[in-house]
This record gives C-alpha cells, structure tokens and sequence, in this order.
C-alpha cells in the first residue's frame, strides 16, 4: 500500500518569538523538522510532502533531500488547509500519514503504527490521556465509538473535561481524505480549515475512526516556546543518556551531558560532567574524558585521558594520549598513541608522532611532528605569511627549547636541538644544537639612571 507523508511546517510559532521559522529551532543540533524527517526515513514512503509558509525558503533549503516535496501554503488559513495544498501530490490508492514539523521526538515505530492502524482503510488518530489537556483538540466518543474531534477553543464545558486528546497527528486512506478536505469549513472559533473535522465527516461516510495510542507523552510534545523547547532537549538527553548508560558507558551525571550528534563509545568509556558532543565522536575503550569538554567530529583512541576543558574539533586523539587541561585540537589534529598535550596549546593540522609532548602554552600548525618530540613551552609555528600556509617538519626526537618561533617552512632534523628563545626560519640540521638569539651579555660599568635628589 503506497504511503505518502504530509509534514506540516508553515506556522510562524510566534511564542518562540524569533525570527527563525519554528520548525529550523534547534532540537540537539539539527532543525525540528529534520528530527520529524529522520523518524520517517525508514517508513519507505512514496512520497514526503512539507507544508512551508512561514520563511519557506528557509526552511524548504532545510529539507531539500531526494523524496522530499515542499508546497507553499499562503496564507495559513489552518491545518486543514495545509493539507489541502498536499493533495495533488498524494497518492489516492494509498496512505495518508499527516506530522507536525513542530512535534520533533516521534518514535518512528509509532508513526509507523499509526499508517499500519489506518490501511488505506480506517482513518487512525494518534490519541493520548493527559491530566491537563487544555489547549488540545479532544475526543469525543459515544460509548466506544470515536464521534469526532472538538478543539479546546469551541469546547463545551463538559468536553473541556475529556482528558483523551488528539495529538495533532493522523493517518488517512488518501482518496476519502481529498473527499473531505474539499468539505471543510471556517464557521469556528478561529475562522480556520480544521483537519480535525473530517473525523465527523468520516464518522458520517461509516468510514471506521480508531484511536491509536502514543507510547508516551514526549513523543507527542510541540514546540511553540522556548521553555517548551528547552523541556523536549532535556528529556531528548536524557534518554540518549539512559542509552549510553544501559550500554555500559559510566556517566558521571546523565543530567549532565549533551549530545548533538551521534556518540559512539568502546567498553569502560567514563565521561565527567557536562561534556557536549557534537557530529559523530567515537571513543574507544577505557577512554576517559574529563568534565566541561566540547567534542565534535572526532576520534579518541583507546585508553587516552582527556582532562577538563578541552575543545575538539575535527581531531583524531591516539590511544593511551593524554590531552588537556584546556586544550584545543582543531580540524586536522593528528595525535598519535602516547602523545600529550598540555594545557593551553593549539593544534591545527599537524600530525604528532608516537609519544610526542607538547606540554604547555605552545601552537603547533600545519605541521609535521616526528616520534618522541619535546615541544617547549611557549613555542609557535609561525604557518602564515599573510597570504599563504606554510609546513614546519620536525624529524624524530627533535626537542624545541621553550619561548622559540619556527618560522614556516621550515624543517628540523632527526634529534636536532633548538635552543631557548629561537627564532628559526632556516633548515636546522639533524643532531646538532642550533641557536638563533642574540647572544647574553654583561655591559659594564653600566649605572641605573638614578632619579634627582630633592632639596
Ligand atoms: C492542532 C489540532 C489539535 C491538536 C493539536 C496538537 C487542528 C485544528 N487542531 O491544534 O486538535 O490537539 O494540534 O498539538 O488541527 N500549520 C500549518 N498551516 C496552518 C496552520 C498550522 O502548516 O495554516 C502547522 C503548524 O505549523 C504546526 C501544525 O500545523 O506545525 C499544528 O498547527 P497549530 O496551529 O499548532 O495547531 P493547534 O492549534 O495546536
Ligand atoms: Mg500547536
């Protein structure tokens, strides 16, 4: 049975008040509605339409991926009406299944139980009990049997108390609900095209309506404000904290870890609190990563320590290294196994050999860094002559006195020594010691001008 996906994304979501379409609001890194997209991406529909109004051009720049159809809905006469401009590019033999783009944590085995609940056949609504249902379309039933939906706004009293809501989604068979939506009206509180009233037109037609439940209240959460966004990114956080838990990872808090991306992590992994993951990380066994840490992109070998504080991007960490406190990998950090790295010191595309120490305060890039190195304190590669990168190679067991600027390109050879305070901006040969600083010294005779004494 061919299944086509209305996704629902042309409200303003005034409340968020901001100039970002509601559904390009971030949820753990990535757009809402990309999270609603990736809950259907293994649903193998025919076709997924999304409904843009609001910044459209936006958000359809968001969205764009093969299967994916974005139609303008202008103005947002309602939901209704938003499904209205989906009609020419649904299938009438089919499955209708209809998402909010604001509704982002949707099981996909839900969503998935909802188009199996209707076959083409039923109309199924995603239904759900909550001790305050205010503000929702309710259920109405007679005994059993679903009547239709009423919005809280054109609610009776005695309707307001039904506490079973309709979760704003629903799966249709696709040629009943074009019969439908061509009926709709505006005469209701809001003077908008309802979705929810064709439940009484399918009620009238004997089409069966059956309520599907959700699993829980999470999955079935808009966002229309911050606050309600920040509530969905907590229990988004915990659960993939509660995952990484169950498979073993020691978390020092699960309260207190972020993850925007994908984390995947080796046996006896330990994370301190409130690191933030971003892209895909993966940590390899018995690595531990110390609190405050940003991590996007990146590998860590098994067995390093990362210390706290620290901010990875785009880095490669090798097994047993020692990184931090306060370190900065950026993209193109090539540690090698037993490399440390101390506090204070940038790397950027540079690779470091086999048990190599940069230690303290020091910038190494666009370099080269050979096996056992020992990279002083406040030394620097000078990489950039205002127009071009340059490479500084440092051959094996090379040991950079501190306070020295290796002007690029330049090269260092096997166990060659540069000297405290260097400035080196020519070839330094290997096993030598080389120096390049003014000399040290002692003028004599010399007098401290001495201040005039007062009368
Ligand atoms: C809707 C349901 C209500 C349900 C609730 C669940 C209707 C009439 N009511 O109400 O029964 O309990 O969701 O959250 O459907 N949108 C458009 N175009 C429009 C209007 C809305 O694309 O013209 C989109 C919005 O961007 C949003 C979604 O549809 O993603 C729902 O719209 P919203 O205005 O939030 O509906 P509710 O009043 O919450
Ligand atoms: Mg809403």
């Amino acid at each position: 049975m061919a299944l086509d996906i209305v996704i629902m994304a042309a409200g303003k979501g005034t409340r968020m008040k901001s100039a970002l379409p509601k559904v390009l609001q971030r949820l753990a890194g990535r757009p809402l509605v990309q999270h609603v997209l990736d809950a259907c991406a293994d649903l193998q529909a025919r076709r997924t339409v999304v409904i843009t109004g609001f910044g459209a051009a936006d958000v359809e720049r968001a969205v764009a991926a093969p299967g994916v159809l974005c139609v303008r809905q202008e103005p947002q006469l309602g939901t209704g009406h938003a499904v209205q401009q989906a009609v020419p590019h649904l299938d009438d033999a089919g499955t209708t299944l209809v998402l909010n783009g604001d509704v982002p944590l949707i099981e996909p085995a839900t969503a998935r139980a909802l188009a199996a609940a209707c076959d083409g056949q039923r109309l199924a609504l995603l239904t759900l009990e909550l001790d305050d249902p205010s503000g929702y379309g309710r259920i109405v039933r007679d005994g059993a049997v679903v009547r239709g939906i009423v919005e809280h706004k054109d609610a009776s009293p005695a309707q307001r108390a039904i506490r079973e809501v309709y979760t704003g989604m629903m799966a249709a068979p696709t040629a009943a609900l074009k019969r439908w939506l061509a009926r709709l009206k505006n005469d209701n509180a809001q003077r908008e095209y309802y979705l929810t009233d064709i439940v009484a037109m399918a009620v009238a037609d004997g089409v069966p309506v059956v309520a599907s439940a959700a699993q829980d209240e999470t999955e079935v959460l808009g966002v229309n404000s911050p606050a309600q966004l920040a509530d969905l990114e907590r229990r988004l956080q915990r659960r993939r904290a509660e995952a990484l838990l169950a498979a073993g990872v020691r978390l020092a808090d699960p309260a207190r870890i972020d993850i925007r991306g994908e984390l995947v992590c080796g046996q006896d992994v330990e994370i301190d609190i409130n690191c933030v993951f971003e892209g895909r990380v993966v940590i390899g066994d018995g690595a531990r990563i110390g609190a405050h840490c940003v991590i996007r992109d990146s590998r860590i070998g098994a067995g390093a320590r990362v210390q706290p504080f620290c901010d990875f991007q785009q880095a490669v960490i090798g097994e047993q290294a020692q990184v931090g406190p306060f370190a900065r990998l950026r993209p193109g950090a090539e540690l090698g196994p037993e490399v440390h790295i101390g506090n204070f010191v940038e790397v950027k595309n540079s690779t470091l050999a086999r048990g190599a120490k940069a230690n303290h305060l020091a910038y190494l890039g666009d370099s080269t860094v050979g096996e056992r190195v020992n990279y002083g304190a406040g030394s620097i590669t000078a990489n950039y002559d205002g127009a071009a990168k340059h490479r500084t190679v440092l051959g094996n067991d090379v040991h950079v006195g501190s306070n020295c600027v290796l002007v690029a390109p330049v090269t260092v050879g096997d166990g060659a020594t540069i000297g405290a305070g260097s400035v080196i901006s020519k070839p330094a040969p290997a096993g030598q010691l080389t120096v390049a600083r003014a000399r040290q010294a002692t003028v004599a005779n010399w007098a401290r001008p001495a201040k005039a004494k007062k009368p």
